[in-house]
């Protein structure tokens, strides 16, 4: 079940503001009813109309960019901002980032316009490994790590078992460049594990999203994701990422 105004954005009719306005001025029924109640769930089986025309849905389409620092991962920005769909700008389909990247995080985040496959590799029952790649403030003791490691505990609880690899240390600069492997999704997850073993992260990048990697995309790029690599996608998060 999603809410009204999504499938009608989605479906690529209007923009989700506008299809909030269309619902409010009874433009929109539901299986025949005029619905004004913004937020209404309806399922695939329901039948959505818009000025009296029946909803087409959009062909699915998916994406991996690599998005650079700086960048909000969102459809767009009351700040003006850059945000992940400005480096889409001849797909006309109504995409979105699955999931997100903070604005100073780079590296790979997948688009689509299909939300029950975005559902699907969200659901944290699915989650897939994301690798990461992070320079931290100082050098961390292998006791700390450790407790990334094993899990470790932030202001919404523990976090599941971590992969964790140190790739180099600088001692003249003070930083460590250090692989981890989540497969949360947590708001700040990473940023936060580091904080709480005292190495704040200074710069932070995702490599990989299960077996998706960046190969051949500078930051900037997208490519189509394969019908295949969808399917290995869906296939992955049905089988809680494994
Ligand atoms: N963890 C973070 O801290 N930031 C991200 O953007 C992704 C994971």
């Amino acid at each position: 079940m999603e809410r009204l105004q999504k499938i009608i954005a989605h479906s690529g009719v209007a923009s989700r503001r506008k299809a909030e306005e269309l619902i409010l001025d009874g433009k929109v029924k539901v299986n025949g009813e005029v619905v004004k109640t913004l937020g209404t769930k309806v399922g695939q089986n329901d039948k959505v109309e818009v000025n009296g025309v029946p909803l087409e849905n959009e062909a699915p389409v998916y994406f991996v960019l690599n998005k650079p620092r700086g960048v909000i991962s969102a459809v767009q920005d009351d700040k003006n901002r850059k945000v992940v769909t400005d480096f889409f700008p001849l797909v006309e389909e109504r995409i979105y980032p699955v999931g997100r990247l903070d604005y100073d995080t780079s590296g790979l985040l997948i688009m689509t316009n299909d939300g029950e496959f975005a559902n699907l590799l969200m659901h944290p029952k699915n989650e897939v490994d994301k690798v990461y790649v992070a320079k931290v403030k100082g050098i961390p003791m292998r006791e700390q790590l450790k407790k990334l490691i094993h899990g470790i505990k932030l202001e919404d609880g523990m976090t599941a078992p971590a992969k964790v690899k140190v790739i180099s240390t600088d001692k003249k600069k003070n930083t460590s460049i250090i692989q981890i492997t989540i497969h949360e999704g947590r708001n700040r997850q990473v940023r936060r594990m580091f904080e709480a073993i005292g190495h704040p992260v200074i710069k932070l990048k995702r490599e990989q999203y299960g077996f998706l990697t960046l190969k051949g995309l500078r930051p900037g790029d997208a490519r189509e994701l394969t019908p295949h690599e969808v399917k290995q996608l869906r296939v992955m998060a049905s089988n809680n990422g494994k």
